[in-house]
């Protein structure tokens, strides 16, 4: 464990009963200031790793350290608060409010998370090129739009870590690419990011890519 690590898990492994082991025995070192993807085929372990590195779920066997903290040693109550304070979440579906706007979505997670400030977030949602739809609701949004909603919204808390799972998944090439240009632009600013994704175009980003068979690393190596 080096000060300048991010994540670092030893022997990490998930297995849901005995006979389904998903992850075994990972052990993957991810810098800070570091933007890896994760690829592999579907069924691989890539959501199930990337769940317990989000810290919303637990491996069976071995630790992770995030930070300086050794997530896996933390009560539940004190996971949900270290994820809080450390780590923006982007998943594949957008996981809106539906009847909320643009700016409340945002404001809800402010809410959960310390105060509201609607200047902050009127501030996160410019910074994704949003600041003319603060008043829509989700269903007046397109799926790219939904989708900067949510990565203002992971934001929020300014976290030195970035996770996200298939983020241009519903997307087509167009807004996948605006998307991947704001993961650029975090990248820039100094967060580290994590993509699990398909996407091939994805794959050639980023520093590093770690690809995944049947839950163990099979490559890794720095991107072009
Ligand atoms: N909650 C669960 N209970 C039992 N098996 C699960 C659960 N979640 C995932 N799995 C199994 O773990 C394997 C890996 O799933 P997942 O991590 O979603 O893969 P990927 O994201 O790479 O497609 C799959 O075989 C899946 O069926
Ligand atoms: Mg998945």
């Amino acid at each position: 464990m080096d000060k300048n690590d991010m994540i670092v898990t030893t022997n990490l492994s998930k297995s849901y009963d005995d006979k389904t082991h998903v992850l075994k025995d990972l052990n993957i070192v991810i810098r800070k200031g570091e933007w890896v993807n994760i690829m592999g085929p579907s069924g691989s372990g890539k959501t199930t790793l990337l769940n317990i590195l989000s810290c919303l779920d637990r491996p069976t066997n071995g630790s992770i350290i995030i930070n300086g903290t050794e997530v896996t040693k933390l009560s539940q109550n004190e996971m949900a608060k270290f994820r809080r304070e450390n780590i923006g979440l982007v998943f594949q579906q957008y996981h809106l409010i539906p009847y909320l706007t643009a700016l409340e979505n945002v404001m809800l997670a402010q809410h959960f998370h310390s105060m509201v400030d609607e200047e902050e977030a009127k501030k996160a949602l410019e910074l994704v090129g949003l600041g003319h739809r603060l008043e829509h609701i989700p269903a007046h949004l397109s799926g790219g739009e939904q989708q900067r909603v949510s990565i203002a919204r992971a934001l929020i808390n300014q976290p030195s870590l970035i996770l996200a799972d298939e983020p241009t998944g519903n997307l087509d090439r167009t807004n996948g690419k605006i998307i991947l240009d704001l993961f650029k632009k975090l990248h820039k600013n100094g967060h580290t990011i994590v993509i699990v994704t398909h996407d091939p175009e994805i794959g050639m980003m980023g520093d590093r890519l770690i690809k995944l068979m049947d839950g163990r690393t099979v490559d890794e190596r720095e991107s072009a």
